[in-house]
């Protein structure tokens, strides 16, 4: 990452003005969330050539090898209830799309909740957490890992078939620098959007850029796994599933790995 170049191109107001910048750390979420409670400022951005244990979602790992991919996170402070802080990987995954469509020049589509693919294998993945005390949101990290020059070959054998990178598909030559400086923007405009008129038209935004609705699903909970149709997404983010005896039940971010079956 040319530093140089990427403050030149950014254009945001406070998101991603303080960026701690490392060549290897074992986890970007894990050092914002470090440098969250020692008060580091809202709109902190933490960025990593490479990451050495890399966290996905549901306990898995990540693979983020050296200068192959735009691995970060970004740490905010929003005026929502902990109760809220959910939405935002949706948020977060409505504007990535929107930057990674724009200056790669390509049609993602977003996953419930908030994986990015592109031809059906995934581009990015995103890892929210948040530090929260009863009714009181401390702070929220956002983790965005996105494969911009993994080759093929380099995936590990159980991620090769299903990951995609931006390289071969990009129909717009793009620097990491000015993707970034995209991203953190749009993720600015949709964080304030949503301090000051809630998530609804985020969340129709959210609707138009999936590929999840109105397609057969399967859902892979804890202790259950069942098939259904995805219908709709609730005023929490939460997928809307009707089962196949007709039953409409929702599923919570989180806890639940659902795979498209047609
Ligand atoms: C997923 O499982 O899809 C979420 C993957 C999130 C990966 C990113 S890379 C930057 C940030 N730091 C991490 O350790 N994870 C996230």
């Amino acid at each position: 990452m040319i530093h140089q170049k990427f403050n030149s191109l950014l254009k945001t107001k406070w998101l991603g003005q303080n960026l701690c910048y490392d060549e290897c750390v074992d986890s970007t979420n894990k050092v914002a969330k470090q440098l969250g409670v020692k008060n580091a400022p809202n709109g902190l951005v933490v960025l990593a050539e490479e990451q050495n244990a890399g966290k996905g979602r549901l306990g898995r790992g990540w693979f983020s090898p050296k200068g192959k991919g735009l691995w970060f996170s970004v740490l905010f402070r929003p005026k929502f209830v902990p109760e809220e802080a959910p939405k935002c990987t949706l948020m977060a995954a409505v504007a990535v799309a929107k930057a990674i469509n724009k200056i790669c020049g390509v049609d993602a589509k977003i996953k419930w909740p908030n994986d990015i693919l592109l031809n059906n294998k995934k581009l990015v993945g995103i890892l929210s957490e948040m530090n929260a005390e009863y009714g009181k949101l401390n702070f929220v990290v956002i983790g965005i890992g996105i494969n911009t020059n993994v080759d093929k070959s380099d995936f590990p054998d159980d991620v090769k078939d299903i990951a995609i990178s931006l390289h071969t598909e990009a129909t717009k030559e793009f620097g990491r620098e000015l993707l970034l400086a995209e991203i953190l923007q749009e993720l600015e405009i949709k964080i304030e959007q949503a301090e000051k008129e809630g998530f609804e038209n985020i969340f129709q935004e959210w609707r138009q850029m999936t590929c999840t609705l109105n397609k057969d699903v399967k859902v892979i909970a804890q202790d259950e796994t069942y098939f259904g149709r995805a219908i709709d997404i609730d005023a929490g983010g939460m997928l809307i599933v009707e089962r196949k005896d007709g039953k409409r039940v929702k599923v919570v971010a989180g806890d639940v790995s659902i795979r498209s079956v047609n």
